[in-house]
């Protein structure tokens, strides 16, 4: 006897380096709630085949009911032999309420509670991390909202381009977290099928009904095959991508923060709540929340490479290495959830430094590609007067001034087609106007974009998955 759940066949205690490697009730004992609700679900199930009577299942449920309570209040006290939550549980219920406890696992296996436990959970993260990348979303649209008149040089090869609204650039992160959002849509959707009543491989030899404990436990579907509901772990797969193509957005953002709030671009002014000073150098002010948001990406595509890497070698059925399923989902939820939050902190307590950017668009010829536009409507050949600018641009740099500072004699002397109306062409405003069409910075473009994103975001609160 080993006073383990399955120790019967046992003589002689697991050695305890075996056992220190193996026991998951240190991080598992999170999945107490599902664990509870599932083997409530399960009861009733055994109920419904004279498994349990009705007295008997009163017991368990009230049972289950005062083990959830010593966990939300942290009063379980876990036995050297509770395993993993779900022996825990089981054996804690067994104590309070006697024989009844002893029938619950009729029917049921450890490999098909797990991944029931871990589908219900992955659906929990899932919406919520949905409903975090919503909150992040509406705190890019509030700045975005505040710094509507703030124009940036884009960037290509992070070499000054064209001039862009800061509100244009805020909302590609937009559109980026909608998509991370859709895909976690979709790794809820992957986790919403039913494990339970799979057994340990081959299904389970009671008359379960599992179309009703699919409904009871609030799954859209029943899992088709036991083999499969037992050894497959792809439902965390795709959570756990989803949280590293977001992670890798995230890290965009902060990367991106971490360079406008740099002395060199001077562009974002963080408050004092949202920078960090240094132990020894007085006049610092770092971008913590920032650097850790692109930090902490590397950590969230490490746990789906890790669980990848677990997968794709073994054999079906249950896999004790799929015990390591859990640590990197709940590390990645949680990570997720910091990074999003303090984005949102940096956000909300940051605005764009106008001066700053105004001065950063009087550099690096952002109006260019505008002469050369300019030229493209006097029906100059657009391979042509990129040549001719490309000359102007040279000529404007030997003269250590802005090719739009060029007197129009030199302009007219590289092509005849520029005429006095050429200077209105070469503002800001002109550029960030003329790009009208969907997809790009003109003003009223933007702010059209703007108030789709908010009603897009209002609509996603209703019907948060
Ligand atoms: N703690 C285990 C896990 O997380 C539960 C399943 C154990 N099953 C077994 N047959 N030992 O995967």
């Amino acid at each position: 006897m080993s006073g383990r759940l399955w120790g019967s066949r046992f003589s002689g205690r697991l050695d305890e380096r075996i056992d220190r490697l193996s026991r998951s009730l240190p991080f598992d004992r999170r999945l107490f709630e599902q664990d509870i609700d599932g083997s409530a679900a399960w009861a009733r199930a055994l109920r419904r085949i004279g498994v349990l009577t009705a007295g008997e299942l009163k017991a368990v449920l009230a049972g289950l009911e005062k083990v959830r309570g010593e966990f939300r209040q942290n009063r379980f006290r876990a036995r050297a032999t509770d395993e993993d939550i779900h022996t825990a549980v089981e054996r804690r219920l067994t104590d309070l309420v006697g024989a009844p406890g002893r029938k619950l696992h009729t029917g049921r296996s450890r490999n098909d509670q797990v991944a029931c436990d871990l589908h219900l959970w992955l659906k929990q993260e899932a919406a919520r991390a949905a409903k975090h990348l919503s909150e992040l979303a509406a705190s890019l649209l509030d700045l975005a909202k505040r710094s509507i008149d703030v124009v940036l040089p884009a960037y290509t090869h992070l070499q000054r381009a064209q001039p862009v609204l800061a509100a244009h650039h805020l909302l590609a992160y937009v559109e980026m977290l909608a998509r991370d959002r859709k895909r976690f849509v979709h790794a809820h959707a992957g986790a919403d099928v039913l494990p339970l009543g799979c057994g340990a491989a081959t299904g389970v030899a009671f008359p379960i009904d599992r179309t009703a404990l699919a409904r009871e436990l609030g799954f859209k579907r029943v899992a088709r095959n036991s083999m499969d509901a037992v050894g497959s772990r792809d439902a965390a797969l795709e959570f756990l991508a989803a949280c590293s193509i977001c992670g890798v957005h995230m890290s965009r953002l902060g990367e991106e923060i971490v360079l406008w709030a740099s002395s060199e671009f001077g562009f974002l002014r963080l408050d004092d709540r949202v920078a960090t000073g240094s132990s020894l150098m007085p006049q610092k002010r770092n971008p913590d929340g920032a650097e850790l948001a692109r930090g902490k990406a590397g950590r969230l595509l490490g746990h789906f490479v890790a669980l990848a890497a677990t997968l794709k070698g073994l054999p079906l059925a249950y896999n004790k290495d799929l015990q390591e399923d859990k640590e990197a989902c709940f590390d990645a939820a949680d990570t997720l959830d910091g990074v999003s939050a303090a984005l949102r902190a940096t956000l909300e307590r940051s605005g764009f430094d106008t001066a700053r950017c105004a001065q950063a668009l009087r550099g690096g010829h952002l109006l260019a590609t505008e002469l050369a536009d300019y030229l493209v409507r006097k029906r100059v050949p657009f391979r042509r007067a990129h040549e001719i600018v490309g000359g102007l641009v040279a000529a404007a740099d030997k003269r250590s001034v802005d090719v739009t500072e060029l007197p129009l004699e030199v302009l007219r002397e590289a092509a005849p087609e520029f005429e006095p109306d050429v200077r209105k062409a070469l503002t800001i405003a002109a550029a960030l106007g003329a790009r009208k069409a969907v997809g790009g910075t003109a003003p009223g473009r933007v702010r059209r974009e703007l108030q789709a994103w908010r009603r897009r975001l209002a609509s996603w609160g209703e019907s948060p998955i």
